[in-house]
């Protein structure tokens, strides 16, 4: 199988995880890192034991053993960064939102679109085996026409006033906190998982911590404050916590929470889809079980298991049933699809199916569902059409 060279902008939290995942392909080089300085890229590059390591992305760019780049940067840098790789005519893979708005979001997907590259948003949890099961149910009608869909993101890492990020700073997070982090997240899943669009919102946003200790130094992503840390006090213009109300263009209706100051809850994403014959319910945190309820029989409890699998689902999953698979794994599924996609030469936009991973078109979506849904809390218009 032909090699393919990777290169990565920004390696903080998520990048060493996406490195971790292109690896377990086994076809892929990791090439490069990019980072904030070119210390900083190099200091990575030797801890993740990757070749090289350059003092900016456009340098990365450039390198001809990179086919494909994933950005890893902060939200601001997500524009800039993906128009450079499409333009250099290479695959992007970027992480999640895609844009800061949803008109960045437009150009982007316009542009990898003139361009031919294949494009992806690691919106990863479309990657777990009972999300593809999930899918495959409700799409041969194992439950019927779904009318209600409902769940939650619930997070705890901003509930004290010290807990700090550049997610809560608009000029690097974007105008939205919670629902363009975790949101967005429970949004794809929901969409990918029914087939359904979301075509209107009515949204309550609120900010429970309105002042926070900012630090002044420098703060790994999800650390808590160090005792001495010297610290300024910062206004926080953005919500951590919100409740959106939503229809679908199938007739469903849905609901959901996103909170990130809800003490004991890490990443407890939970999407149930109540159909006419029967509901599912999959849970982020307890990912190798899902729930299947049942009017006149007994409910059940699937768990992971890939004989158990229908077989398009099958593939997501690989270890036997007892082992636990994760989040890593998940994500790892998403990297296969997206570089199968790749070393298969494909075009998503000549492809009659959209493929299992999410596209430039689904980010730009998400930040259109987001936009609608910041329009909504702070106008007092109540619903609002999404606009695509
Ligand atoms: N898919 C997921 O589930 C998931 C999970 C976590 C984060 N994310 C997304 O990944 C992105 C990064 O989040 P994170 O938590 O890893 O943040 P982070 O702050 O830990 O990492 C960002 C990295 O980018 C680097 N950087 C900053 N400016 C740069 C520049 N000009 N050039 C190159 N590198 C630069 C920083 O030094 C840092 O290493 C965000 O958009 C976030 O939403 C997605």
């Amino acid at each position: 199988m032909k090699r393919i060279g990777m290169g990565i902008v920004g390696a903080g939290f998520v990048g060493p995880h996406h490195i971790d995942a292109v690896r377990r392909l086994g076809f892929v080089d990791v090439v490069g890192i990019a980072g904030s300085s070119e210390a900083s890229a190099k200091a990575k590059a030797e801890q993740l034991g990757v070749p090289k390591s350059y003092a900016s992305y456009e340098a990365l760019i450039q390198d001809s053993d990179i086919e494909v780049v994933h950005n890893t940067t902060p939200n601001y840098l997500h524009y800039p960064v993906n128009l450079a790789v499409i333009e250099a005519g290479k695959h992007i893979v970027s992480d999640k939102p895609l844009a800061m708005n949803a008109e960045e979001a437009r150009k982007l997907r316009d542009a990898a679109a003139v361009k031919g590259v294949v494009h992806a948003v690691t919106f990863n949890y479309r990657g777990n085996p009972l999300v593809q099961q999930m899918r495959l149910m409700i799409e041969r009608g194992d439950i019927g026409r779904p009318h209600f869909l409902f769940g939650h993101y619930l997070q705890d890492w901003l509930l004290k006033d010290t807990d700090y990020s550049w997610r809560l700073e608009p000029d690097k997070g974007g105008a939205s906190s919670a629902l363009g982090d975790v949101g967005s997240h429970w949004c794809d899943l929901t969409q990918h998982v029914s087939g359904a669009r979301i075509t209107e919102v009515l949204a309550e946003i609120s900010t429970t911590i309105p002042t926070r200790k900012k630090p002044l130094g420098s703060r790994e992503a999800f650390a808590a404050a160090g005792a001495n840390e010297r610290v300024e006090k910062v206004e926080i213009k953005v919500e951590d916590l919100a409740t959106v109300l939503v229809r679908f263009d199938s007739g469903a209706r849905g609901v959901f929470s996103v909170s990130q100051v809800s003490a004991g809850h890490k990443n407890d994403l939970v999407l149930e889809v109540n159909g006419a014959t029967g509901s599912l319910r999959w849970h982020q945190e307890q990912q190798n079980e899902l729930w299947i309820g049942r009017r006149d029989q007994a409910n059940q409890v699937l768990v992971k298991d890939p004989s158990l699998l229908d077989e398009p689902a099958r593939r997501y999953a690989h270890l036997p049933g007892g082992h636990q698979e994760a989040w890593t794994d998940a994500f790892c599924n998403v990297m296969r699809d997206v570089y199968g996609y790749i070393a298969e030469g494909r075009d998503p936009k000549k492809d009659a199916t959209p493929p299992a991973f999410a596209t430039f078109e689904d980010g730009y979506r998400a930040n259109c569902l987001v936009g609608a849904m910041l329009e909504s809390a702070k106008s007092g218009k109540g619903w609002v059409k999404v606009q695509y």
